[in-house]
């Protein structure tokens, strides 16, 4: 059986997360930003290295492509998944599969057997949307469901234009997004969840995709002296702020449903220790894998808003994402089912918590997604780990799945 290289895997997977680093060791790549500019720079070197044609398009999104001979115009297999990180981040979130995606068409390429159609790796730009709102932008644009010049123009935390960012950084590519347009595509991540772990289990094939909600809310109140106004006479935006906090905590933990709610961000002004906060502003991040539920979530949410507002403070609700759950490619499912299988390799059916490109994707072309644990369950944190053996068994069945869908398969059949 063909494999993957394994230490050229491993060794890139690591030299990546080294880059980006601050003097405490922190790794932060957002999007569009100089650190990011660093580890696409490295992600295009190893593109070209391995002989792939390198494009990029407006929103920046970077793909590898093998175009193979013979194989007369067909639509790419695409592997995908993203290179920009979160604050204090992992080294497995999203660059795992963008590597592994090169992996897999290097070790196909240098096996002598040509492909029935193309091959191509994608790193899709602003994945996590901690920069720049929504989540999952480039593969967004990708797939057609927001204009380029709206997605260019949206502001990040820190004042600049992503379109802006991306010009400084060498990557506003001049290809049309949605040039590409994939036959399958296939995205390999860590599950960034516990079940694999908790369960024994190498192999999880992604069949769905929860929903996903975010919103930023603004609280105006009115600054003053923390030491001479009684409590019945503030209008107090912390106080309302922190309110939020416990209604939306509250009421996920004691939901039938499998909601989880969370406030990631909350900033007051004047922020100082002895004036009543003036203004809060949070962010909001909602997902269920039920629309309905999602739905009620949000309207559960607008009627605990409501009344804060009839309490002397003024709120303002912006939304920043909005995404239904998503059921991926049944066909896909079952090839990667069946890959693990011939490996050897116990695999179950289950569904992401997270958000990933292949949920845009999904929008243009059949697609799925393939899971390896991740120990502890951790994600979105430095102590984010997956051991290398479960690293290298996913890429191999990513691996398998792609050289089926591109007729170099046992079976031959593309
Ligand atoms: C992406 O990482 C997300 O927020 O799920
Ligand atoms: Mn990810
Ligand atoms: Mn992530």
């Amino acid at each position: 059986m063909i494999a993957i290289d394994a230490q050229r895997l491993l060794g890139r997977i690591r030299e990546l997360g080294a880059v980006g680093r601050d003097a405490e060791g922190r790794l932060t790549r957002l999007a569009a930003s100089d650190t990011d500019k660093l580890g696409r720079d490295l992600f295009v070197g190893w593109l070209r290295q391995a002989g792939l044609d390198v494009a990029v398009d407006r929103i920046g999104n970077i793909f590898g492509i093998w175009q193979g001979a013979d194989n007369n115009g067909q639509a790419p297999v695409l592997i995908g998944s993203h290179i920009d990180t979160v604050i204090d981040a992992g080294i497995y979130d999203g660059c795992y599969g963008v590597l592994a995606g090169l992996e897999v068409i290097e070790t196909l390429k240098s096996s002598g057997l040509s492909p029935s159609r193309p091959l191509a790796v994608a790193a899709f730009t602003n994945e996590e949307g901690v920069r720049f709102s929504p989540d999952m932008m480039g593969s967004l644009v990708h797939a057609g469901g927001v204009d380029v010049e709206a997605a260019l123009a949206a502001v990040g935390t820190d004042g600049g234009t992503l379109g802006q960012e991306l010009a400084r950084i060498g990557y506003a590519g001049d290809r049309e997004p949605g040039f590409l347009k994939p036959h399958i595509y296939v995205e390999l991540h860590i599950e960034q969840g516990p079940v694999l772990e908790r369960e024994g289990i190498p192999i999880g094939a992604v069949e769905s995709l929860q929903g996903i909600s975010w919103q930023r809310i603004t609280i105006d109140g009115v600054a003053n002296h923390a030491g001479t106004t009684p409590m019945s006479m503030r209008s107090d935006a912390g106080y309302a702020a922190a309110r939020v906090v416990t209604f939306l905590h509250d009421r996920a933990a004691a939901s039938n449903s499998p909601t989880v709610a969370t406030v990631g961000t909350m900033r007051l002004e004047p922020n100082a220790i002895n004036v009543i906060p003036s203004r809060a502003v949070l962010t909001v991040d909602l997902r269920d894998p039920d629309e309905q539920h999602l739905q009620a979530e949000e309207a559960a949410l607008a009627a605990f808003l409501e009344r804060l507002a009839d309490e002397g403070i003024t709120v303002t609700v912006e939304r920043l994402a909005r995404f239904e759950p998503v059921i991926f490619d049944g066909r896909v499912v079952e090839l990667i089912e069946a890959a693990a299988s011939k490996r050897g390799l116990v695999s179950r059916r289950m569904t992401s918590g997270a958000g990933h490109d292949a949920q845009m994707i999904a929008r243009i072309a059949p697609a799925a997604m393939i899971f390896v644990p991740s120990a502890g369950g951790i994600s979105h944190s430095p102590r984010e780990h997956t051991e290398d053996a479960e690293l290298v068994a996913g890429a191999n069945i990513l691996l398998d799945v792609v050289a089926d869908l591109a007729g170099m398969g046992e079976r031959g059949n593309g």
